[in-house]
């Protein structure tokens, strides 16, 4: 008898383990073979295997151990190190994730080999290409045989592209993850030990790590400031990426004033802040979608962002980094003019998106 082919699971940094993680649950539930491939992009214990472990993943079969560098340098040694592995392996699919530098590498190995492609997340753009994470999904959506989309939205964005075959509109990934640890955090077991929250306290949950927020450390540190000098708490678990470019220009990456900065957390310790929490301010795409469906308003500091459905139900709000339109936003979220407890529609369908891709692929 011929052994079953294995489905290939590619991940690498931190939004790939929280979308990985629901489809290698119901994977594994249906008895399917996954060998499941660290790229090693993110590499410290916050940004990795505390991931692994709250989402309740398995430790990857495989890392690749390709680390930090360059846009071309870390999508070189991603698509070196995984081709031969794919040879060998010779799966019945590659499915990879979200728009990283891994994500296309994995994604241009697999499309090489004419291994069946899964992208999950296709079909979001935020039409900036000077972004590297736009260049990234293009570049895989195009390569790809399965495209998983979130949203309408997504499916009508390849369909101006002239992508219409396997392209499967089944909900977004993450609010599998979500749905599930928005009831873990209901405990106060998870509050991170770095920042404890008094009942009735208000915050601001922010995160940064773009590459254009982060590029010019004196905007950054002004940024900081910025934040520090707000009648609302803000607290920012601060990106590694973050704290190194302040660190090489000799700025502080500590607390200031009414900004409270932590280490990098968990999934489950922000979700617990997340719920916690009165507004958000994020340059992640990820925690725009998140605070959605947490009910909590979004300040988005970018100039465009792929999850438009969230401003158009009045929740999210761009301002880029320009600190009066900073505090339009923040004015407009103490008005209740954003979010302010309006409805807020199932633009990312229904929790079971894992589920559905799995009887959809006859993996069940
Ligand atoms: C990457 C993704 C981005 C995603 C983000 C999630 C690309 C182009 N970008 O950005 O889309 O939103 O992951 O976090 O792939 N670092 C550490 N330890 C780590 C990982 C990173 O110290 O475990 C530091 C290093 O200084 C590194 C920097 O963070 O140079 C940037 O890391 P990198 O993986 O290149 O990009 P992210 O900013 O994490």
């Amino acid at each position: 008898m011929v052994a079953a082919k294995k489905i290939i699971s590619v991940v690498g940094a931190r939004p790939h383990f929280i979308k990985a993680a629901p489809l290698i649950a119901e994977l594994n539930k249906a008895g399917k073979e996954v060998l499941t491939i660290h790229t090693g992009q993110h590499y410290d214990v916050n940004m990795s295997d505390i991931f692994f472990r709250q989402l309740k993943m398995e430790r990857a079969d495989i890392n690749l151990g390709v680390g930090s560098g360059s846009h071309a340098e870390q999508t070189a040694s991603v698509l070196n190190s995984i081709e031969p592995i794919l040879r060998a392996e010779d799966p019945e699919a590659v499915i990879v994730y979200g728009d990283t530098n891994s994500t296309l590498a994995a994604a241009l190995a697999a499309a090489k080999l004419y291994i069946p492609l899964v992208h999950i997340e296709a079909g979001v753009r935020c039409g900036n290409r000077r972004m590297p994470e736009e260049i990234n999904r293009k570049a895989i959506d195009h390569m790809s045989d399965y495209l998983v989309c979130p949203s309408e939205l997504a499916v009508s964005h390849l369909e101006r592209e002239g992508i219409v075959d396997g392209v499967l509109n089944l909900g977004d990934f993450m609010y599998d993850t979500y749905a599930v640890a928005s009831e873990l955090v209901e405990s106060e077991s998870i509050m991170p030990a770095s920042f404890s929250v008094a009942p009735g306290q208000k915050f601001a949950l922010c995160t940064l790590h773009r590459e254009a927020t982060t590029s010019d450390p004196q905007k950054l540190n002004e940024l900081l400031n910025y934040l520090g000098n707000q009648s609302v708490h803000v607290v920012l678990p601060m990106h590694p990426r973050t704290s190194a470019v302040l660190s090489a220009a000799n700025f502080s990456c500590g607390s200031r004033g009414s900004l409270s900065v932590l280490e990098p957390l968990g999934y489950l310790e922000m979700m617990f802040l997340l719920s916690k929490a009165s507004l958000v301010l994020t340059d992640s795409g990820g925690l725009q979608k998140e605070a959605y469906w947490a009910g909590v308003p979004c300040i988005t500091l970018m100039d465009e962002t792929t999850w438009t459905e969230t401003i158009d139900a009045g929740w999210n709000v761009l301002t880029g980094l320009d600190q009066d339109r900073i505090s339009a936003a923040i004015a407009s979220f103490e008005d209740g003019s954003l979010g302010g407890g309006r409805k807020r529609p199932d633009v990312y369908g229904k929790p079971g998106s894992a589920a559905r891709l799995c009887s959809l692929m006859g993996w069940v």
